[in-house]
């Protein structure tokens, strides 16, 4: 996916519970390396991100049907390279 147009994707739709790649929610449940690879389920990858996304899990709502596919694809592209990069 485009890293690009997922930040974008990410700042309209994500940074409300993630700014930071924090978790206003579940605090430990963080968009960091270290978090992802501990509780994403399916693992630190970007095709578990879609899913999770599409699906919603428990008070993170489902995006499927509001953003497309390819959006959804963006932003997972730029969760994991950012997760690898580092949020700050
Ligand atoms: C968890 C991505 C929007 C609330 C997660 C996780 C990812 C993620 C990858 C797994 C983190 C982990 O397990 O360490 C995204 C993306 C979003 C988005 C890319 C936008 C498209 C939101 C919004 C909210 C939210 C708007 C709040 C209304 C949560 C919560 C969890 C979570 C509560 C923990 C779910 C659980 O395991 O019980 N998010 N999120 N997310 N997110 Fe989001």
């Amino acid at each position: 996916g485009d890293v690009g147009a997922g930040e974008q994707v990410f700042n309209a739709n994500c940074a409300a519970c993630h700014a930071g790649g924090q978790n206003v929610i579940m605090p430990e449940k963080t968009l960091e390396k270290a978090a992802l690879e501990q509780y994403l389920a399916g693992g630190r990858n970007e095709k578990a991100v879609i899913t999770q996304v599409t699906n919603g899990k428990n008070a993170m709502p489902a995006f499927g049907g509001r953003l497309s596919d390819e959006d959804i694809a963006n932003v997972a592209s730029y969760v994991i390279a950012t997760s690898e990069a580092g949020w700050d």
